[in-house]
């Protein structure tokens, strides 16, 4: 059993997740900040509507420009490497999770918590897979980061899912990576919900990060169906827009 995932993004009226390929939103853009500057926090949103254990972030958003792209998803079953997960960090009661997926082991995730008050309870936390050097491991383990290891080259998303839910108990998941990962948990049949937030602008532009980055449908294969749960106009123009899968 895994865990319900909502994939939650902010995005331009045409799916655009940021600017230009290679523009890191964590680094800041002012234009970005600009069309988002009457935008509440959007974490803030998604906590109070979904309630979520973990929020996911991928590794693009923090290691622009993107490396090369590993292509293709783990055959099951994926193999597993022994997890770190000390009950010390994990043992909290009520604790929730900033998860990174990281099947190469190469972001250099510097918190365990973040200073903040409104995240209060939120550890890191880092899907890896096998690929992950040893050295990179024991920095985690160093830094008292707790790791779930599964995927021979990159993270299994699925077994993963289901590994964050029967080892820590978690129930929804919410992504808010770039639409790399968005693209591969919808490709495998992962998404069960879908809330995006769109800006009145238009970006436009080739090969830029969108909604869901990726492998074009085969001819045997169908786009994802939705059913919408609520649409509302907030703001200046923003439209919120809530889909479920349907399966
Ligand atoms: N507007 C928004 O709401 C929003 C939100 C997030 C990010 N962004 C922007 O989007 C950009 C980054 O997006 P991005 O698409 O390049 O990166 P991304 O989606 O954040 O990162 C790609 C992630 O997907 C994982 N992945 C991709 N395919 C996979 C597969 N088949 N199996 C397992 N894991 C897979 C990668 O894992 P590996 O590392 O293991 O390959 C990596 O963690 C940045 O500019 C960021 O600022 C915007």
């Amino acid at each position: 059993m895994r865990p319900h995932v909502v994939v939650h993004n902010v995005a331009s009226m045409d799916g655009r997740l940021t600017l230009a390929p290679g523009v890191d939103l964590m680094a800041g853009d002012e234009r970005w900040t600009a069309m988002t500057a009457d935008l509440p926090d959007p974490y803030a949103w998604a906590r109070t509507t979904h309630d979520p254990q973990v929020f996911l972030e991928g590794s693009g958003s923090f290691l622009n420009p993107v490396r090369a792209a590993l292509q293709g998803v783990e055959p099951a079953p994926a193999p597993e490497g022994v997890h770190f997960l000390p009950d010390d960090v994990v043992g909290v009661p009520g604790r929730r999770w900033f998860a990174v997926v990281d099947g190469a082991g190469v972001v250099d995730l510097q918190f365990t918590e973040w200073p903040d008050p409104t995240w209060a309870g939120w550890h890191s936390l880092v899907l890896t897979s096998l690929a992950a050097p040893a050295a990179h491991l024991e920095l985690l383990r160093q830094r008292h980061i707790p790791y779930v290891m599964v995927g021979e080259k990159r993270v299994a998303l699925g077994r993963a899912l289901e590994l964050l839910h029967d080892l820590l108990g978690v129930e929804t998941v919410v992504s808010t990576g770039g639409g790399r990962l968005g693209g591969a948990l919808l490709r495998q049949g992962l998404v069960d919900e879908i809330d995006v937030e769109l800006l009145p602008w238009a970006i436009g532009g080739r090969r830029m990060p969108v909604l869901f980055d990726a492998a074009p449908l085969a001819p045997d294969e169908w786009p994802t169906r939705l059913e919408l749960l609520s649409s509302e106009v907030v703001g200046e123009g923003r439209v919120r827009l809530r889909y479920r899968v349907v399966r």
